[in-house]
């Protein structure tokens, strides 16, 4: 095989100027361009970049391999979590495994089981009122049901992990990082941003957001832990944190819980509306939400790829693998292909009443999987079903307009908003 600039190939892919020609594709279209990738090359697939070696691996044992494998071959120091860390910093999200390591029993406690019943008193809490005012809205109201989402989500993270519903003064705090966000996602797409400290507009943006994050967070420690074990408790009693670590894990978990848990949402409410019958269903018997729930992850899973760097090389399916790779991995993929799911394409919440084979668990990652799998998984499957069940419960919905198109963006979420017909059940 050719090599790339001194960087022998040791997997097939797309030579330079094929991907090229990729190169609107890539911009417009990355799910399509993933799913394209492995359709012709294959489960292990190299991309013509150099430094540092660029790979996508397909199948769900490869990507066990990665996520799960061999704990400690395989990093966070990837371009998609350093651009991250512009805002988060070093929390818990971005953070190498070895910084890793001393941080995730500090906040472990705050996503204890015990807890997840108080969550979801929060989450009951925040439907009620959400139905309330969709009810006013009367029969046929059309609904702007992505910026419902993203109110819901963030009062629930607010309320559960910092006792504030961030609203109010506190309200910048989303909005900033929402904003800050957008600038870094266009830094990781483009080759080579401008170092930070130019003015550009992108740059003068970020620094904006940054400092207004810094503000409202420096408000919320102000205010003082809520004293019920919260996480925010945890952050302010741990000896020696700095205000700087304090900061880093506050906005890790406004980044990693707000848009994730809003973007699945809206798919699931949008898939919803799509099928009648599982509508009628759902409001039949509200314990299918959890169906709902994971089947919306399957087929619209928020962390649309995860990303390793390779600490020593290593050899998958065959392919060698330096150290110091680049590898991708996509629960997006994995969780379409053919060779997992029967149909895959199709929305079946059924599919999850019964214990999912042990490929099938392989296949099923949108919380990641591993030791660096995401803390609020059953925080947020809780929080997506008690939504889901509560609004399904109260509203039929119906579909308006074209079908939403998947921006795969920091999070993979319709591109254009989602507004949605409602009308009350009873
Ligand atoms: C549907 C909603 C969510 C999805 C799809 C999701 C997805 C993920 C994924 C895929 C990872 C692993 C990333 C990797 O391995 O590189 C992760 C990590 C993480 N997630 Fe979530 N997440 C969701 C909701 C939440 C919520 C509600 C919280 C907090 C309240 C949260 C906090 C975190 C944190 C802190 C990490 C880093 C964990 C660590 O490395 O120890 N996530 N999430």
């Amino acid at each position: 095989m050719t090599d790339f600039l001194g960087t022998p190939a040791t997997a097939p892919g797309p030579l330079g100027p094929r991907m090229l020609r990729h190169t609107t594709m890539i911009r417009r279209d990355p799910l399509a361009f993933l799913t394209l990738m492995r359709d012709t090359y294959g489960d292990v697939v190299q991309f013509p970049i150099p430094r540092p070696p660029t790979y996508l691996v397909a199948s769900a044992e490869a990507t066990h391999q990665v996520l799960v494998g061999r704990p400690g071959c395989y990093d966070k120091e990837t371009i998609q979590y350093r651009s991250l860390a512009l805002v988060t910093g070093d929390g818990l999200l971005v953070a190498p495994d070895r910084r890793w390591r001393d941080q995730r029993p500090v906040v472990q406690p705050a996503f204890h089981h015990a807890f997840l019943p108080v969550v979801g008193r929060i989450v009951a809490d925040e439907v009620g009122a959400l139905v309330d005012r969709w009810r006013l809205a009367g029969p046929g109201a059309v609904v702007d049901v992505e910026s419902a989402m993203m109110e819901v989500t963030l009062r629930v993270v607010g309320r559960s992990l910092f006792g504030d519903p961030l609203t109010g003064s506190t309200a910048k705090l989303a909005e900033a990082t929402l904003d800050a966000l957008s600038v870094v996602i266009q830094r990781s797409r483009v080759p080579v941003a401008f170092p930070r400290s130019w003015p550009t507009p992108a740059n003068r943006r970020l620094g904006r957001a940054l400092r207004e994050l810094d503000e409202a967070v420096a408000r919320l420690a102000a205010q003082g832990g809520p004293g019920d074990g919260l996480l925010l408790d945890l952050l302010l009693a741990q000896p020696g944190w700095s205000d700087e670590q304090i900061r880093n894990q506050v906005v890790t978990f406004l980044v990693a819980g707000h848009e994730t848990a809003a973007s699945a949402l809206m798919w699931a409410l949008w898939l919803i509306a799509g099928d009648e019958a599982e509508g009628d269903a759902l409001a039949d018997d509200p314990g299918r939400a959890r169906w709902v729930a994971d089947e919306t992850l399957r087929l619209y899973p928020p962390a649309w790829v995860i990303s390793r760097s390779a600490t020593g090389p290593d050899d998958i399916a065959g392919h060698a693998v330096p150290a110091g790779a680049l590898v991708i991995t996509s629960p997006y993929l994995v969780q379409r292909d053919s060779r997992y799911w029967s149909d895959p394409e199709v929305f079946a919440p059924d599919r999850f009443a019964a214990r999912l084979s042990r490929r099938q668990r392989e296949a099923f990652i949108p919380f990641g999987a591993g030791l660096r799998q995401c803390i609020g998984r059953d925080f947020a499957r809780w929080e997506m079903a008690e939504v889901v069940a509560g609004l399904g419960a109260a509203f039929r919905f119906s579909r308006v307009g074209p079908p939403p198109r998947p921006l795969a963006s920091v999070t993979l979420r319709p591109a254009d908003g989602l507004l949605l017909r409602i009308d009350p059940r009873r």
